[in-house]
């Protein structure tokens, strides 16, 4: 078997994020789950967010995250660079600086050739590199399923966090990259089709935009992953006391979303999202816009509370309504 004609997304019984274990279930799972607590653990389980925060000596703040996956793409390389971006970017949706990041592998070693792995940890360590953040060693595995990501360290301001729980009312929402990588990427397990818009989305780091919305003032964002924009929405508003209104028709699309929608290449992730939300949710718009607004995203861009230069703002944050999500 030559390396180039392995679809690695057909080892995948999943896909990306969308291979998240399913929001409602999780919090059930980790509810009333406390461990060590203090004031210096600056952001923990309560809000789900990004990435834990600790106050530690000298003012500052470490910010820890982990996130790995099984193949989102066929070839290695980008599969690597895609998964290292999305690892990177829990610490910027928090306002942190990734400085160390170690490799997390589960490799099925009888069925693919490690010429393969060593592509996929090219791609970490390129996109390491760019980001300036150390990839040194990491764990690896025997595993039927490969799966490949990072645990990131990062370091952050502790006055200078981008939170869950810091919207505030009157203030637009920004949005940093289009959405439709989720079903772009289930069409591209299914028939091989190269999407390269949204490979180059996946693998953009989230640090520019990280930057910027610091730079503006910004208390809260958090980054759009496996629950779609409805559910990290959902989470921002609901651990702010706040709604959102979103108005649908400034959400930016990357090409051939919404070809991949109506040809059926909606996943199992995305409708899970969409059902987890709706009872928070209220919507005047279509079953397939929303279904395109819950799209499981892999490495998504930033969600912003705050207006960020350049990026398209989506919506607005208002006193806390009925619904948590408003539609319009
Ligand atoms: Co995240
Ligand atoms: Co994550």
């Amino acid at each position: 078997m030559t390396t180039t004609a392995v679809r690695l997304t057909q080892y995948a019984s999943g896909g990306g994020c969308a291979c998240k274990i399913p929001p409602g279930e999780l919090e059930d799972v980790v509810r009333g789950l406390t461990g060590a607590t203090g004031p210096d653990l600056l952001v923990g389980l309560d809000d789900g967010d990004d990435a834990a925060v600790v106050r530690v000596d000298n003012g500052m703040a470490v910010v820890a995250t982990a996130d790995f996956f099984t193949p989102v793409v066929d070839d290695a390389y980008d599969w690597g660079r895609i998964a290292a971006a999305n690892a990177l970017s829990d610490v910027y949706a928090m306002g942190g600086r990734p400085v160390v990041a170690v490799n997390l592998v589960g490799w099925p070693r009888d069925l693919l050739p490690k010429e393969l792995l060593r592509e996929v940890l090219r791609g970490g360590a390129d996109v390491g590199r760019e980001a300036g953040c150390f990839v040194a060693g990491g764990h690896s595995i025997d595993d039927p399923e490969p799966k490949y990501g990072m645990a990131v360290t990062g370091i952050a301001d502790p006055e200078r966090l981008l939170r869950n729980d810091a919207a505030v009312a009157g203030l637009p929402i920004s949005l940093t990259k289009p959405l439709g990588v989720g079903v772009l990427n289930n069409r591209h397990k299914a028939t091989g089709e190269r999407f390269e818009n949204a490979i180059a989305s996946m693998t953009a780091l989230n640090r520019d935009a990280s930057e910027a919305a610091l730079a503006a003032g910004a208390t809260a964002a958090t980054d759009v992953t496996g629950f779609g924009l409805l559910g990290h929405l959902f989470k921002m508003m609901r651990a702010s006391g706040t709604t959102a209104v979103v108005d649908a028709a400034a959400v930016p699309y990357l090409d051939g979303a919404r070809e991949a929608l109506r040809d059926g290449y909606v996943s199992g992730g995305t409708r899970r999202n969409l059902d987890w939300v709706r009872p928070h949710l209220s919507s005047a718009v279509s079953e397939d816009e929303l279904l395109l607004l819950a799209d499981a995203q892999t490495s998504g861009g930033l969600l912003v509370v705050g207006e960020v230069p350049g990026a398209p703002v989506v919506g607005e944050v208002v006193s806390r309504r009925k619904a948590a999500v408003e539609v319009r």
